[in-house]
């Protein structure tokens, strides 16, 4: 399912302009990458969860011991990234940098934390460009992150900016981390949340934003199931 690095035969840029690519924009914890991956699923559909391009830099940044301020060596980083997506045999999906397996430390509010602060440089976010727009493959891709209607894909035929209220995205993600055996303040994580919020809204480059033909999608109050389904019925219209 995961396309990773750009081969010699591989689609072209102009001949993958044709490909369909949904894009699931917005804030921490609205819900994106589960929904787009279901999505993704229900439609065959090739999955891009940007934010963990982000997230593998701050990693591989922590494990060469690159501050997370010096952008020169971080775009450094970003270019050599080695990445693989994986799953195992039940189907849950295993991430490897580097060779080794950093499925959960790639989830943690740290690693959350140290992306939102590498997004921030220019040159990281170049380096990660055409390995997002090599995801584009037949039949079709669901794309998920802050930026991917504004500028990874802005040809997009359906671009769909994700919202839920502040307080609902910190419960979210406190259930998510406790279910996982972590225990977190939900008061800590509705500070971290506005936090990176702020710093992914108010960044000079690609700041988190709807795209002009965005159409919005509140999931405050609503079940997985009907946003997938309100999804699938924006899709089926195109
Ligand atoms: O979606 P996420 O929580 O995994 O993203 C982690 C951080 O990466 C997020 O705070 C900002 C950054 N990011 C970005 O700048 N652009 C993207 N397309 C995706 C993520």
């Amino acid at each position: 399912m995961f396309g990773w690095r750009k081969k010699k035969n591989q689609t072209t840029e102009t001949e993958s302009s044709g490909i369909p690519v949904i894009t699931l924009d917005g804030p921490s914890g609205s819900g994106k990458g589960t929904i787009a991956r279901r999505v993704a699923d229900a439609l065959g559909y090739h999955l891009l969860d940007s934010g963990a391009l982000y997230r593998l830099v701050a990693l591989a940044a922590e494990d060469a011991c690159v501050a997370l301020q010096n952008s020169d060596n971080l775009t450094e980083v970003a270019m050599q990234l080695d990445v693989r997506f994986d799953s195992n045999p039940e189907g849950d999906e295993v991430v490897w940098l580097n060779g080794e397996d950093v499925t959960q430390r790639l989830r943690t509010e740290q690693t959350g934390a140290g992306a939102s602060k590498v997004a921030q440089i220019p040159a990281v976010r170049d380096a990660l460009f055409e390995r997002q727009r090599a995801f584009r493959k037949a039949p079709g891709l669901v794309a998920d992150g802050r930026d991917m209607g504004t500028q990874v894909f802005p040809d997009a035929p359906l671009k769909i900016y994700l919202t839920a209220s502040a307080e609902e995205r910190a419960k979210r993600r406190h259930k998510q981390l406790k279910d996982k055996g972590l225990d977190v303040s939900l008061a800590a994580l509705s500070r971290d949340i506005e936090d990176r919020d702020r710093r992914d809204s108010e960044r000079t480059v690609a700041p988190l934003k709807p795209a002009m033909d965005a159409r919005f999608l509140d999931t405050t109050g609503q079940t997985i199931e009907s946003v997938t389904q309100t999804v699938l019925d924006w899709v089926a219209e195109l």
